[in-house]
C-alpha cells in the first residue's frame, strides 16, 4: 500500500493548529449533512473556525446555494491570496454532502448511515483522485464522530478500505503483464484523520485495524486477478509462506501423497486430470490462550475451472481464474487477524488444485471415498468446488472448532438468486446466522440468509453410490450447500456462496476482495 494513513489531534476551537494542519495538506475534505449544518446555516463549531481562518469560504458557498449537502454532492474550494497570507497552504478545500440520512437518528439504520457515507466518500475520493490531491486531511468527526462510536470507526475503517479501492491499479503492482506503463496512476500519498484530543487513542487503533483489513483485501484482490498460469496451487502455497513469515503465523502445506495418506479421495479426484500438483494449506493465528477452541476458515481454491471432463462453454471461461477466490479471501483474512494482532484463535485453511480435462481425469459416473468415508458419485465433474470442500471440512474435525465457515465461488445457481449484491450464506446455527448478517450489514459487506432444508437433500440421491455430487437445476445453491452440509456434523457451520460478489465482470473486470471485510468484522466481533 502507498498511501498512509495518519491520525492527528484537532482540539475544537483552535484556529491556530487547523492552520498548522492545513499547512501539511494539499486538500481539505469536508463531508457535511445536509440538514443538520448546511440547510440551518449553521457550521459545527470547529468548522466555523476553519471557516472563520478561510474568511468565510464555506459559509459563503452554503449561502450562495454552491453546496447544499446533497449526497455525493462535491464543491471544491481554491485557495486564494488571502489563505496564502495567512500561511495556509491547503490548495483546496473539498465539500462533501451527506445527504439526510447521514444525520444519526433513532430511524436511520447504521447499514443504511454507513451506505449512504460510502457513497459520499467515493464521490470526494473520486474527486481527490482526479485532482491528483497528494496529501489529504479528511475532517469527519464534527458530524459523525462524537455519536456513536460504532459507526465513527465503521466510517473510518470505510474510508480506508474505500480509498485503497479508488487507488488500486494490478498493473502497477505488477509490472510485467503490460509492456507500457499504466494509465492513470495515483499518487495520494496520505490521509489523516483530524479528531479531538479523547478521540485520539481509539482513533488509532481503528486505523490500525482499518489498514489492516484494507490490506488484506489488496491481497485477495491481487490474486483473484491474477493469471491462472502464474497464481497455481503451488503459487497460493508460496504467498501463504510468505504471509506467514512476515506476519508470525504457523503455515503448513499437505503434499498429494499426505492427502493420500489422509483419504482424500474426492479432492484427489478433481487434481487427477491437472500436471499443476495440489496443495493443501493450513495457516495459524494463535492470538488467544492454547485452550481456546478456534475458528476455522475454508477457502474453495480452484485455481482454474475448466470444468473438467464436464467442459464449460468456451465464452468467458477465463472468469474461471478467480474460482480461487474463496481461498484468496482466506489468505487476505489471515494475514488481516495476524497483522492486528486479533486476540483470538484462528486457522485458515485452503485445498487447492486445478480442475481439468486430461486422459487421466476425473469421468461422469466415477464412485469416490471422501475422508469421511461416505462415498459420491460424481455425475457432473463441474461441480468441482464441493468434491475438495468436503473433505477439507472433514478434515478440520481435528480442530475441534468453535465455528467453521467456508468461503467458495461455488455455483452459478447464487448469481441467478442473488445476482452481485450479496453473498450467499447458508448454515442451521442461528447465532452464526445473526452474527454473519449483523457483521454483513455493518461492513456492507452483505449476505442473504438463504434456505438449507432437509426437504432439498432428496435431490442428491444416487442409485449407486451414497449421494451424487449434483443435485439438478432447481435450487442449485441450495443443494450443493445440502451436500456440504453432510460433512459439518461436528462444529457449528456455515457456508458462503460468493459466486456472485467476488469479482466484477465486463470493462470493469476484477476481483472485488469480498468477503474479507465480512469476514475480519465478525471476527472481531466473535464470542
Ligand atoms: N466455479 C463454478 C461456479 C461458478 C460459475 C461461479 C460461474 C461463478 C461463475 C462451479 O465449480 C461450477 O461449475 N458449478 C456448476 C455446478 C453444476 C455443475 C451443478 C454450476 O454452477 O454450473
Ligand atoms: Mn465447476
Ligand atoms: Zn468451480
Amino acid at each position: 500500500m502507498q498511501t498512509k494513513f495518519i491520525t492527528k489531534v484537532f482540539p475544537e476551537g483552535q484556529g491556530r493548529l487547523a492552520s498548522q494542519l492545513m499547512s501539511s495538506v494539499d486538500c481539505v475534505i469536508l463531508p457535511l449533512c445536509q440538514t443538520s449544518h448546511v440547510g440551518k446555516q449553521t457550521l459545527p463549531s470547529a468548522i466555523a473556525h476553519l471557516d472563520q481562518l478561510l474568511d468565510g469560504a464555506i459559509s459563503l458557498a452554503i449561502k450562495n446555494k454552491e453546496f447544499a449537502g446533497k449526497i455525493c454532492e462535491t464543491l471544491l474550494i481554491h485557495q486564494n491570496s488571502t489563505w496564502k497570507s495567512k500561511g495556509i497552504q491547503a490548495q483546496r478545500i473539498l465539500m462533501v454532502g451527506l445527504g439526510e440520512h447521514a444525520q444519526l437518528s433513532e430511524k436511520t439504520s447504521e447499514n443504511k448511515l454507513l451506505t449512504e457515507y460510502a457513497k459520499a466518500a467515493r464521490a470526494a475520493l473520486r474527486v481527490i483522485i482526479t485532482n491528483q490531491s497528494q496529501s489529504v486531511l479528511w475532517l469527519l468527526d464534527q458530524e459523525i464522530g462524537t455519536k456513536k462510536e460504532n459507526i465513527y470507526s465503521q466510517c473510518i475503517r470505510q474510508t480506508i478500505s474505500l480509498a485503497e479501492e479508488a487507488c488500486y491499479r494490478f498493473g502497477a503492482r505488477f509490472t510485467q503483464f503490460k509492456t507500457k506503463p499504466v494509465e492513470n496512476p495515483v499518487n495520494l500519498k496520505s490521509i489523516t484523520f483530524a479528531t479531538t484530543t479523547k478521540l485520539e487513542k481509539s482513533l488509532k487503533e481503528i486505523v490500525r485495524i482499518g489498514v489492516a483489513v484494507a490490506q488484506g483485501i489488496g491481497l485477495t484482490k491481487d490474486l483473484g486477478n491474477l493469471p491462472p498460469n502464474i497464481c497455481n496451487p503451488t503459487y497460493l502455497a508460496k504467498t501463504a509462506q510468505r504471509v506467514g513469515k512476515e506476519q508470525a503465523l504457523k503455515v503448513q502445506v499437505l503434499e498429494r501423497k499426505d492427502m493420500e495418506q489422509l483419504g482424500m479421495g474426492a479432492f484427489l479426484s478433481v487434481t487427477q486430470g491437472s500436471e499443476s500438483p495440489p496443495k493443501f494449506i493450513i495457516m495459524h493465528h494463535q492470538g488467544g490462550t492454547t485452550k481456546e477452541a478456534p475458528i476455522v476458515i475454508v477457502g474453495k481454491g480452484i485455481t482454474f475451472d475448466t470444468g473438467g471432463i464436464s467442459l464449460k462453454p468456451g465464452e468467458g471461461m477465463d472468469e474461471m481464474k478467480y474460482d480461487m477466490c474463496g481461498a484468496a479471501s482466506v489468505l487476505g483474512v489471515m494475514q488481516a487477524v495476524a497483522q492486528m494482532g486479533l486476540k483470538k484463535n484462528v486457522i485458515g485453511v485452503i485445498p487447492t488444485c486445478e480442475n481439468m480435462p486430461s486422459g487421466k481425469a476425473t469421468r461422469p459416473g466415477d464412485i469416490v471415498v471422501t475422508m469421511s468415508g461416505q462415498t459420491v458419485e460424481i455425475l457432473n465433474t463441474d461441480a468441482e468446488g464441493r468434491l475438495i470442500l468436503c473433505d477439507a471440512l472433514t478434515y478440520v474435525e481435528r480442530f475441534k472448532p468453535k465455528a467453521v465457515i467456508d468461503i467458495a465461488t461455488l455455483t452459478g445457481a447464487c448469481i441467478i438468486a442473488l445476482g452481485h449484491v450479496h453473498s450467499g450464506l447458508f448454515s442451521k446455527n442461528d447465532q452464526l446466522i445473526d452474527d454473519l448478517l449483523e457483521a454483513g450489514k455493518i461492513s456492507l459487506d452483505t449476505v442473504w440468509h438463504m434456505p438449507l432444508d432437509d426437504a432439498y437433500q432428496e435431490q442428491l440421491k444416487s442409485n449407486f453410490a451414497d449421494m451424487a455430487n449434483i443435485g439438478g437445476r432447481p435450487a442449485g445453491s441450495v443443494t450443493a450447500a445440502c451436500y456440504l452440509s453432510r460433512f459439518t456434523h461436528a462444529y457449528p457451520w456455515a457456508h458462503l456462496d460468493i459466486a456472485g460478489t467476488a469479482w466484477k465482470s465486463g470493462a470493469a473486470k476484477g476481483a472485488t476482495g469480498r468477503p474479507v471485510s465480512l469476514l475480519t468484522e465478525y471476527l472481531l466481533k466473535a464470542k
